[in-house]
């Protein structure tokens, strides 16, 4: 575990400024046919993966709270936890074709069960929530999996705002009955309440291919 967190704590901090062209599916899926890549060192492509993981991660929790915020403002928390239910998967998956970058959320208490931690991904939640617990500032993560070809990129999400709580908040304090009874028949194994504001909600958790990090330059 320690020698974990220390690799967390030095994580790249290039937010704001991060390359914004992008790759369609069809271009990764030639280069994966084997096209010739340009020469980039092991570093760059890590440190341009780091970039990339956090513009792609902004642009798809821009997406998801535009749609959420838009769904509450027009049907309520309670219509809006089925729009939940039935885009939230949609429009990550479409982010992840359209760079070519698989991408998801995770969490250890997760509501929808699709989200919970792969092996892979369990120690840097639990890294992350120890770092949380302790008042250690989370930084993005970025490490080699699947026998060095793909780079395995995370952010953590926290809770942000009171918003989050009718949701994820506790029962009948944040979350009303009506919404409860329907995050009960959706989501029967439901582990995702009695959060607080600025606590430690999960994940992004991207796999981005090293060719596809070459091919964009
Ligand atoms: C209107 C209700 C609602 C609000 C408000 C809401 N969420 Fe959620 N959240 C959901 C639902 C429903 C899911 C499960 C979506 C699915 O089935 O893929 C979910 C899933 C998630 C997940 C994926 C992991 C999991 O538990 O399945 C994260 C992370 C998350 N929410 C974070 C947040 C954050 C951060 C906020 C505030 C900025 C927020 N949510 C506000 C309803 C909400």
């Amino acid at each position: 575990m320690k020698n974990f967190l220390y690799f967390l704590i030095p994580a790249v901090l290039f937010l704001a400024c991060g390359p914004q062209e992008r790759i369609s599916k069809s271009v990764f899926d030639e280069v994966n046919k084997g096209m010739e890549a340009k020469k980039l060192s092991e570093a760059q492509i890590t440190q341009e993966a780091m970039i990339w993981g956090d513009s792609i991660s902004n642009d798809a929790q821009q997406q998801l709270m535009a749609n959420l915020h838009k769904a509450v403002n027009e049907q309520g928390a309670a219509g809006a936890l089925e729009f939940c239910n039935v885009n939230a998967a949609p429009i990550i998956k479409e982010l992840s074709e359209k760079y070519g970058v698989s991408i998801r959320r995770t969490s250890s208490r997760a509501r929808n069960q699709d989200n919970l931690p792969t092996e892979e991904e369990f120690p840097i939640l639990d890294a992350y929530l120890f770092n949380a617990e302790n008042g250690i500032e989370n930084e993005p993560n970025i490490q080699t999996i699947e026998g060095g070809d793909v780079l395995l990129y995370t952010k953590a999400i926290v809770i942000s705002t009171e918003f989050c709580l009718a949701c994820h908040g506790y029962p009948q304090k944040d979350i009303e009955i009506g919404v409860l009874s329907k995050i009960d028949s959706l989501y029967p194994r439901d582990l995702a309440r009695g959060f607080e504001v600025g606590d430690l909600r999960g994940m992004w958790s991207l796999k981005i291919p090293k060719k596809a990090v070459v091919l964009r330059f």
